[in-house]
C-alpha cells in the first residue's frame, strides 16, 4: 500500500541549509575543542551531513533517549537509552537533534550533558516545531521552522519507517 505524503522540504533546500548552518558553526567554534553529539536514531542523516561542512577539528559522539509509546506524538516521560561514551568534561558540546517539537526530549538530554561539566552546551536541530513547544529550550542553530503536520524522511520516521527517504515530507493521512 502506498503512503500519501507532501513534499515539505527538497533535497536542495535541505543541503543549502545544513551548508548554512555549517558555516555559522565554523565561525562560531574557532580555538574551540568541539565535540558534536547525534541524538539517535532520528539525527543520523542531518549529522552525518552537517560534520561534513563543518571546516574544523572536532569529535563525534552519540546518545539516545525515547518517550514512552510515542509514534506521531510524543509522550511525558523520558528515559536514556544509550549514554555518551566520551568525556566532555571542558569540552564545547553541540547538541544534534533532528526535530524539535514539545521540547521534552532536549530538556531532558540538555540537564544530563550539563551535568558531565562541558565548557559551553548548544544545540543546532534541523525542524524547529516551536509554537508547539511544551517545555521552554532554545535552539541556538535552527534550520527550518514547520509548524504544521507530522514530517518524514531524511532521518525522520514514522513507526521507523522513513528514515531512508532523501527529502523530508508530510505524511498524509
Ligand atoms: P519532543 O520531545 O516532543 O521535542 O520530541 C522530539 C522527538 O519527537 C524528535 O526527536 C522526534 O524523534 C520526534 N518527532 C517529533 N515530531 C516529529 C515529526 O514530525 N516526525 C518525526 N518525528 C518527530
Ligand atoms: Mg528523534
Amino acid at each position: 500500500m502506498e503512503t500519501r505524503k507532501n513534499l515539505v522540504l527538497s533535497r536542495e533546500n535541505i543541503a543549502d541549509k545544513v551548508r548554512d548552518l555549517g558555516k555559522d558553526i565554523t565561525r562560531d567554534y574557532q580555538g574551540c575543542e568541539l565535540i558534536a553529539i547525534g541524538i539517535l536514531k532520528g539525527a543520523f542523516i542531518f549529522m552525518a551531513d552537517l560534520v561534513r561542512e563543518i571546516d574544523l577539528p572536532l569529535q563525534v559522539d552519540f546518545i539516545r533517549a525515547a518517550s514512552y509509546g510515542a509514534e506521531t506524538f510524543s509522550s511525558g516521560e523520558i528515559r536514556l537509552k544509550k549514554d555518551i561514551e566520551l568525556s566532555l568534561e571542558n569540552k564545547d558540546v553541540l547538541l544534534i537533534e533532528d526535530i524539535v517539537d514539545t521540547g521534552r526530549t532536549l530538556a531532558f538530554l540538555k540537564e544530563h550533558i550539563l551535568n558531565k561539566k562541558p565548557r559551553t552546551l548548544r544545540i543546532c536541530a534541523l525542524i524547529d516545531k516551536s509554537e508547539r513547544r511544551e517545555v521552554p529550550v532554545e535552539v541556538d542553530y535552527p534550520g527550518f521552522s514547520i509548524d504544521q503536520g507530522f514530517l518524514v524522511g531524511y532521518g525522520l520516521d514514522c513507526a521507523e519507517q522513513f528514515r531512508q527517504l532523501p527529502e523530508i515530507s508530510q505524511l498524509l493521512t
